[in-house]
């Protein structure tokens, strides 16, 4: 029998992915931008491929952003970091109109974005190939029954452990309390991970390089926490 694709392919069964993909009826200039402006930045993830020759610039690092939404801290980062290489991915195609609105007017080399499945992504990469990676505010899925919907899973920090650089940073940031003790428990379990807080100030303060999202001005369920975990 032969042996399965490696890697992701269309053909290939598609994983499911909850959350929504379209928001409100574009504006023509949205639209535009999504015809025009995105397929400069969108990449194809490509099975083994060094993440830097995604971009046009040369780079010594490459982060990634899982669910980066409307996009504020991505560019920010981008910006304040021009030799980092940024990677977002966000299904959700009203955010991505809304950060290509700000790249428009004023275009950053250094980001390069997939506005699907970020595990497509991350599947793909070669080993030790991030010095970074956020997953800032995912969707909580509070419900028990929706719990294997929530993006931190055992089965993701085995492929996040594969293609971090040792010493590489795991930003993860949550308002939820549940998934909060959900992510942790997990890192804990981790061989590869160890969360590297000394003090309380260390997970109840932003990090200073790290600047606020849209999502976390709300933080509706709580008060935001904040883990940086090492890829050990
Ligand atoms: C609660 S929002 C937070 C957005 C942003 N990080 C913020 O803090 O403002 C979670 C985002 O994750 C995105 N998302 C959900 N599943 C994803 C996946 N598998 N890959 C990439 N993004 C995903 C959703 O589309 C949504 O925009």
């Amino acid at each position: 029998m032969a042996a399965p694709p490696e890697g992701p392919h269309p053909e290939r069964k598609r994983r499911q992915l909850y959350g929504r993909r379209k928001g409100p009826k574009f504006s023509a200039h949205q639209q535009s931008l999504i015809d025009t402006l995105l397929p400069q930045l969108h990449l194809t993830p490509e099975v083994g491929r060094d993440p830097r020759d995604y971009f046009a610039v040369p780079l010594h690092d490459i982060w990634l952003e899982v669910g980066f939404g409307g996009g504020e801290h991505l560019l920010a980062q981008a910006r304040a970091h021009p030799g980092v290489g940024l990677i977002g991915a966000e299904p959700y195609l009203s955010g991505v109109a809304k950060l290509l609105s700000k790249l428009e007017p004023a275009p950053v080399p250094n980001i390069r974005l997939y506005t699907d499945d970020a595990r497509d992504i991350i599947e793909a990469l070669p080993d030790a190939a991030l010095d970074r990676v956020f997953i800032l505010f995912p969707d909580p899925w509070p419900k028990a029954r929706h719990h294997k919907r929530r993006f931190v899973q055992m089965e993701l920090l085995d492929q996040l452990a594969r293609v971090m650089k040792p010493g590489a940073d795991l930003r993860f940031a949550s308002d939820d309390a549940d998934y909060l003790a959900w992510t942790l428990e997990r890192i804990m379990a981790h061989p590869a991970f160890a969360w590297t807080a000394a003090s309380a100030a260390d997970w109840k303060i932003r990090p200073a390089d790290q600047p606020p999202t849209r999502y976390e001005a709300k933080a509706l369920h709580g008060p935001p926490v904040y883990l940086s975990v090492r890829r050990v």
